[in-house]
């Protein structure tokens, strides 16, 4: 890894992505200007992510008053950590959508991404925004004859869906392929940039931007929210859960699966740098790009995505770099970083009215690998709804939909995944190694006099300990040795070495457990 961490706009990782290197002048906006203590807000946004922000913006736009709540810093969550694909077609592929939800929604599909596409284009021109922002093509390719088959029925049914695809004769990537379509008018930018730029206009337009300020509960009476962070508590008429999962035990914790994605930044001996987006159809699936960063181009691979907390990171990375060793002549892996992202039950995001919380409260999630796209639209669809206006696409996202029939096996495997957790974790016990036996860097689950315990080592042997029950619902979080991170299995939940809470559902930190260290040997 040749990347320096100094400098660096932070995120929820220990790996660092592209978009944090500071170069680019980011993570300077001012901080907090303008809020009034007591005062009532029209709209309450938590979560400064690509979704946060848009919102946000939309909102001070229409000449609302608006806060947005940030935990840590704008851009921390998984918008500092996208492999930054701006894509028409979307993990859910527009044949499943056509099956579970009709015709009628691939094609509303279609034109939700279209118009989240223009609206990215839209503020980085109107702003004039210097993030990198390109149209591309884009290649997917089926590298045997199942494949093949599934490819062609892509291609039929996003054509219906009315995207500009075609059946192509080259792949883009020097990877053996059995059939390939593009389609055109992709896209990629470089995310910190671009949501700096809708943050500069949010503040000039008087928005306020609260970080470090993690709202830890919310009440609501009278059609008026109170959320308390540690040393405020905001008043506001409308609240939106930019945050993936929302707090609290709710429908969308089960109705959504945590993923964790893997992403490198590979500098290539020849230049054979890819002129597109790319992708292929295996399970799990890689994807391609490239990204020039002061003046150097940057071969862009991600892929080996898996539900966090079930697979081993250190071993996932290593796939990658082997699986994108097989095709180019890598030089250098200059980064490599992972992020999370939550897949939805039925394949479409869920954007609306949170189902059980007070009118006025709403959430933006489930949005799978394609989360610039759609919390670009999300943004759009929750900022109609506070305002009271009439939105095409509500309707196909709203979080109260039932699940269509197809989708029902999917559902019941990731419930019982949860259900299987909440059990073994609480009914077994693993007897691990003793304190003595960890590595520096090195995090374990341990049975240490009658307690569970998740130990971790730093780098000058200090031994820290936590409990290592989730403080969200009680499942044991597990370790992830790349991100230096304690994932949790059931939600996605995330704390660090610390125990502090890196990523939602959870709002409070893993508990710290005093170790005597005089029985120590
Ligand atoms: Fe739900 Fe940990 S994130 S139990």
């Amino acid at each position: 890894m040749e990347n320096s961490k100094q400098n660096i706009v932070l995120r929820d990782s220990t790996s660092t992505s592209p978009w944090q290197e500071a170069s680019w002048g980011g993570g300077n906006q001012p901080i907090g200007v303008g809020h009034q203590a007591g005062k009532l807000y029209d709209c309450l946004v938590i979560g400064a992510g690509i979704t946060g922000i848009t919102t946000a913006l939309l909102l001070q736009r229409a000449g609302l008053s608006c806060v947005i709540a940030e935990a840590r810093q704008a851009g921390f969550g998984t918008t500092g950590g996208t492999s930054a694909h701006l894509n028409t077609f979307f993990d859910a592929t527009y044949p499943e959508v056509e099956s579970d939800f009709g015709e009628q929604a691939a094609k509303l599909l279609a034109a939700g991404g279209k118009q989240a596409m223009g609206m990215i284009e839209g503020f980085v021109k109107e702003l004039n925004i210097d993030c990198d922002f390109e149209f591309k093509s884009a290649w997917l390719y089926a590298e045997n004859e199942k494949e093949s088959k599934q490819l062609q029925k892509i291609l039929e049914a996003a054509q219906r869906a009315g995207i500009a695809v075609e059946s192509a004769e080259e792949n883009l990537v020097p990877v053996p392929f059995d059939s390939v379509i593009r389609f055109k008018g992709q896209g990629q930018f470089h995310p910190l940039k671009y949501i700096n730029g809708l943050l500069a206009e949010f503040l000039k337009l008087g928005g306020v931007l609260l970080e470090n300020t993690r709202i830890r509960e919310s009440s609501f009476e009278d059609g008026v929210f109170a959320a308390k962070s540690d040393a405020d508590m905001i008043l506001t008429r409308k609240m939106v859960y930019a945050t993936h999962i929302p707090p609290g035990i709710n429908l969308m914790s089960l109705r959504n699966a945590p993923y964790r994605s893997y992403v490198l930044g590979l500098k290539l001996k020849d230049g054979n740098y890819p002129d597109g987006l790319a992708y292929d159809m295996q399970e799990p699936y890689h994807y391609f790009r490239t990204h020039v960063i002061d003046e150097q181009s940057y071969l862009i691979v991600g892929g080996e995505d898996h539900k966090t907390g079930h697979d081993d990171p250190e071993a996932t990375f290593q796939r990658l770099k082997d699986y994108a060793g097989r095709y180019y002549a890598v030089e250098s892996v200059v980064y490599q970083w992972s992020a999370q992202y939550y897949v939805p039950v039925d394949g479409l995001p869920y954007v609306g009215q949170l189902p059980g919380a007070a009118e006025g409260t709403y959430v933006a999630t489930g949005f799978n690998g394609n989360g610039m796209m759609f919390g670009t639209l999300s943004a759009k669809i929750i900022s109609d709804l506070v305002l009271d206006k009439e939105n095409e696409y509500a309707s196909l996202f709203r979080p109260s939909r039932m699940k269509p029939v197809a989708g029902f096996t999917e559902f019941v495997k990731e419930n019982a995944d949860v259900a299987w957790h909440f059990i073994a974790d609480r009914f077994s016990s693993s007897h691990l190694q003793a304190l003595t036996d960890l590595k520096p860097g090195e995090g374990k689950l341990v049975d240490f006099e009658g307690k569970k315990l998740a130990i971790y080592k730093d780098d000058a042997g200090k031994v820290t300990a936590l409990n290592p029950t989730c403080t969200h619902a009680g499942c044991t979080v597990q370790f992830n040795a790349a991100e230096q991170s304690w994932d949790c299995p059931c939600h996605g939940g995330r704390f660090d070495v610390s125990g502090k809470v890196l990523t939602g559902p959870p709002t409070i930190d893993l508990e710290t457990v005093i170790i005597s260290y005089d029985k120590q040997p």
